[in-house]
């Protein structure tokens, strides 16, 4: 933990109740009107019993058996470029065409061709798309905030974006920009008029889903450091703590929905294999490289561990933690299937054996006698390819994903996204 984030803890802003989510059906204030029932006759108190068994069993099993679906009325979200719907392009510079080109019909701030895993998500919740919290153009936050950026690490890093191209707003940083967001969002709410219709409710805090995908860049940062894997090893159990204190700062804020993503097969990806060292024995069969992935594996079963720990320390919070991993391990692998193609190669790129060229991304242009030519070109089918431009997915990809852990069979708990509000009953 940085001193820094110290500070804000003891702040601690509750906006509205912490017990929003159905409670009642472990409740034992009504056992009391029974007890007087079972007083008065010997058939009440028959049937009295019976109602009560199977209470007891229905209760057992699922808590989610007959519960209402959760109702979020917010977001907000916390990740890196695999969430970030305009952060990064908002503090440095719009993501350039042809980004955004197959659905919102050009730049939008996302890193793909189109919609995210997050934008699926805001849409199966019938809410609007997330606006950037840095993002101070047309941004409308009533129904979330997003605080992703592209390249953003859980532990912040210690050079600048230009010199290693991670993000400064780290998810400590991320944090701070919630906390001045829930704050000062309440105060100039309640100057009301059009402030009414640009910013959230302050029961909405408690009662929102925090969603969460981000880890990639803190294992890649050490690699591009040329740490060896054990040393990439080493330092995440830190990378592990500092994301449980920013899930309990959030927990005090009022926060009870934690929707957790592990991280990705990032071994699959062009910019990793494209710039990191790999020895011919190290490629599997889908054409990975498989130490990236099993440091990812092994960080998945550690941030898994993390997620456990915090159902025990916050006792009133739901957390889901969902295995995107495997997921887009199976779509890489087996992409016929599923009907894609070549899933090792960037579909907007420019060259090399993966489409990839880190020095000309794409949308990237070259001069040549004089001109500006385009070579960072999309290519004619994003809808069939898995890999946007050798580091991010796809809208088709994101989209597969998304209708995957939609119902929850990819989660733990295995409850469907809008039962995530539900906490599971201790083993
Ligand atoms: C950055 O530097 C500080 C102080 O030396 C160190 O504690 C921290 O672990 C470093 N962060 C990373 C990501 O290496
Ligand atoms: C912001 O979005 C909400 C929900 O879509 C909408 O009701 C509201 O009118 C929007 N605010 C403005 C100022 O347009
Ligand atoms: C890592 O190693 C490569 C190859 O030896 C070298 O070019 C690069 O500068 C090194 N990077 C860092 C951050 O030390």
């Amino acid at each position: 933990m940085h001193p820094t984030m110290r500070c804000s803890i003891g702040i601690g802003w509750v906006w509205g109740p912490p017990t929003f989510f159905n409670q009642s059906q472990y409740s034992t204030s009504w056992w009391g009107a029974f007890g007087l029932f079972l007083m008065e006759s010997p058939y009440l108190r028959f049937v009295t019993i019976l109602v009560v068994l199977v209470l007891l069993v229905s209760l057992v099993p699922s808590p989610v058996f007959g519960t209402p679906p959760c109702d979020f009325p917010a977001i907000f979200n916390f990740g890196d470029s695999n969430s970030d719907t305009g952060g990064l392009s908002a503090a440095f510079g719009q993501a350039g065409p042809p980004h955004g080109e197959s659905f919102f019909r050009g730049p939008a701030g996302r890193y793909s061709d189109g919609r995210l895993v997050i934008d699926f998500i805001a849409e199966s919740l019938g809410l609007p798309y997330l606006s950037a919290y840095l993002d101070a153009v047309g941004s409308n936050f009533t129904h979330g905030a997003n605080f992703a950026t592209a390249g953003s690490t859980i532990r912040p890093q210690n050079t600048t974006l230009h010199q290693s191209g991670f993000s400064p707003f780290s998810l400590n940083v991320q944090y701070y920009q919630f906390n001045d967001f829930h704050r000062r969002s309440q105060i100039v709410r309640s100057q009301g008029g059009v402030f009414k219709k640009l910013l959230p409710r302050a029961k909405y805090f408690s009662q929102a889903l925090y969603a969460f995908d981000i880890g990639q860049n803190d294992l890649t940062a050490g690699y591009f450091l040329n740490m060896t894997t054990d040393q990439v090893i080493s330092y995440i159990p830190d990378v592990l703590d500092q994301f449980k204190t920013v899930v309990k700062y959030l927990y005090d804020q009022g926060g009870r929905s934690f929707w957790i993503h592990n991280t990705g097969p990032f071994g699959c990806l062009p910019y990793v294999m494209d710039r990191l060292p790999i020895m011919a024995g190290q490629v599997d069969k889908a054409g990975c490289a498989s130490p990236f992935n099993e440091v990812a594996q092994y960080f998945n079963k550690k941030l898994k561990e993390a997620v456990d720990r915090l159902r025990m320390d916050l006792p009133l919070a739901a957390l889901t933690y969902v295995d995107v991993y495997s997921l887009k391990y199976t779509l890489i692998s087996q992409p016929r299937r599923y009907g894609f193609v070549h899933p090792l190669q960037a579909c907007c790129g420019h060259g090399g054996k993966y489409n990839y060229n880190q020095h000309i991304g794409c949308g990237g242009k070259i001069t040549v006698h004089g001109k500006e030519v385009l070579v960072g070109k999309a290519c004619a089918d994003p809808s069939v390819m898995i890999n946007w431009d050798g580091v991010h997915y796809t809208q088709a990809a994101n989209k597969w994903v998304f209708d995957r852990i939609v119902d929850g069979s990819f989660s733990d708990p295995p409850f469907p996204l809008k039962m995530a509000c539900h906490r599971q009953p201790p083993h």
